[in-house]
């Protein structure tokens, strides 16, 4: 019997052929200056650093490091922007250059999906279905806002508050850009911004698209370097407004540094979100939640599902089902369109995971990972999970920021609900049950900025996206995101 042309390329395992994404039709320059008042210039002090892929150890290009005295130009430049042409122009042209921005993106958004992958390790099919067109979608939502500011605050008037400075981290780097500069540009503020040091190819990009769009010179200035730039950019007097997503050490540093002056800021931080099952939810929906939840984005992500709470008479299946899954995911080329999970984002990312995976079983918890070979160089994990930990495991307290799920049970509703809230971070949350009235309950017993009931990791820029607790300070996404970017006045 002949086999079926469509099962030539499956070998009887779960093993795929190979399908990578050409990079044939990108560019990436073995050098780039600092995006200022709308060119690419060198830095001061002619440094530079590699960006490398995570995925192969290969460097990728040479990226500029800012110093202070090129932050102050860039902050100079966006000054004299927000006085000059930006604050001059109607609200609907400045609609109308943001929109430029979100059609460019979908129009290189092959390119922009490859760069992301090469440069900071996600699969492509993350960085070309998520990262990517989320990045537009921020772009398309802020940019209708820009005219409309008077019914996002009825009855006051909100005006720009100067220059904003934005620091940005490797998780997430378009999605963050975008984040950040949408909501600004839309409330008439001009941006500095400076994205993660292992991570800065797409911002990059961002400032070429920035540039054929025509934004006039210094509205948007994009710098990179390392956590020394990002500090001279908060620091600096120039800067009106803070923009930081990071880790909760770098928020309390910068916290410190703004106490007392006149800048407005917000901080998204950390997370060590639960995800919990009970007994009466749709379990394989729910296994598939979990592993969302947690293997997305190799677990690169603050609002990650990185606690599972699972009720006591049905651990034992949904962890049995959890295992089966694990075994079928497939890590290794983030450019190849099977794959599930990609590398880890920097060498200090891997070796922090790794001394979890230690800390984990010291503290007694048992780890499981799944069987999957790993490529030779580069950087990566398999998932993992641990069971047999407890509330004051570091692994259930602390944000690992990797492929790794501390799995606990619970009994009753009030236990699941205040082993959810017993951590340190309160960003989000997972309900998976059957029941719309548990749902209700548990969304208003969690303390977290985002509850996703019966799903996980969705996002939209329509919605307000924060944390409680150390998670952070102020919302972004949706209108809220627009009072973070305006002073309103009566
Ligand atoms: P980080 O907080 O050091 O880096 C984030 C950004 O802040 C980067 O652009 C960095 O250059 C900049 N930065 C560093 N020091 C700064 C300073 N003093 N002032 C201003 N900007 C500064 O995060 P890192 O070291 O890359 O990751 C460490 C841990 O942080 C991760 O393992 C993870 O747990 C957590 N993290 C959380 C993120 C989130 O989205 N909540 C994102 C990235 C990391
Ligand atoms: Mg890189």
């Amino acid at each position: 019997m002949a086999i079926p042309e469509n099962k030539l390329a499956f070998d009887g395992g779960w093993n795929y052929a190979p399908a990578p994404e050409s990079t044939d039709h990108i560019v990436v320059k073995k050098r780039y200056g600092l995006f200022i008042n709308g060119d690419f210039r060198a830095p001061e002090k002619g440094r530079y650093f590699d960006t490398l892929n995570p995925a192969n150890e290969e460097k990728l290009s040479r990226v500029a490091m800012a110093s202070q005295a090129d932050v102050d130009k860039a902050v100079k430049a966006a000054r004299k922007a927000y006085t000059g042409p930006w604050s001059r122009m109607k609200a609907k042209e400045r609609g109308k250059y943001i929109f430029r921005i979100a059609r460019m993106i979908q129009e290189r958004a092959r390119e922009f999906a490859v760069i992301e992958s090469l440069d900071g390790g996600k699969p492509i099919r993350e960085s070309r279905d998520v990262d990517v067109p989320l990045a537009a979608a921020h772009f398309f939502y802020y940019a209708g806002w820009a005219d409309k500011l008077e019914y996002a605050f009825p009855g006051r008037k909100a005006k720009a508050l100067g220059v904003a400075g934005q620091v940005i981290p490797w998780n997430f780097p378009l999605l963050m850009a975008s984040w950040k500069i949408a909501p600004a540009l839309a409330c008439g503020n001009t941006v500095v911004l400076k994205p993660a040091e292992t991570t800065p190819l797409t911002a990059l990009k961002l400032a070429e698209v920035i540039a054929d769009a025509g934004l006039p010179d210094g509205v948007v200035n994009i710098v990179t370097g390392a956590g020394d730039t990002g500090a001279a950019i908060v620091t600096h007097p120039g800067v009106d407004k803070v923009a930081f997503t990071g880790s909760t050490n770098v928020g309390r540093i910068i916290q410190k540094a703004l106490a007392g002056t006149n800048k407005k800021y917000t901080l998204e931080l950390g997370g060590k979100a639960a995800n919990i099952i009970f007994a009466d939810a749709a379990i394989d929906q729910a296994v598939e939640g979990i592993v969302n939840g947690i293997f997305f984005n190799q677990g690169h992500v603050c609002c990650a599902g990185s606690r599972l709470l699972v009720q006591e008479s049905v651990a034992d299946e949904v962890i049995e089902k959890l295992k089966d899954r694990m075994e079928t995911l497939i890590v290794g080329d983030p450019l190849d369109k099977n794959t599930d999970i990609g590398a880890i984002n920097s060498r200090m990312q891997l070796e922090k995971i790794e001394s979890y995976l230690k800390i984990g079983q010291s503290e007694g918890g048992e780890m499981h990972q799944s069987s999957c070979s790993l490529p030779k160089s580069g950087y990566w994990c398999r998932p993992t999970i641990f069971t047999g930990v407890s509330q004051s495991s570091r692994v259930v307290q602390e944000e690992i920021f990797g492929p790794v799920l501390a799995i606990q049970t619970f009994r009753t509703y009030d236990e699941a609900l205040t082993k959810a809230n017993n951590t340190p971070y309160g960003l989000s949350g997972g309900v998976w049950t059957d029941k719309g009235s548990k749902i209700f309950k548990m969304t208003q017993g969690i303390r977290a900025g985002v509850i996703w009931a019966n799903t996980f990791n969705k996002f939209d820029p329509t919605s307000p996206f924060g944390g409680y607790k150390e998670s952070g300070m102020g919302r972004e996404g949706g209108l809220h995101g627009l009072g973070a970017y305006v002073k309103l006045e009566a």
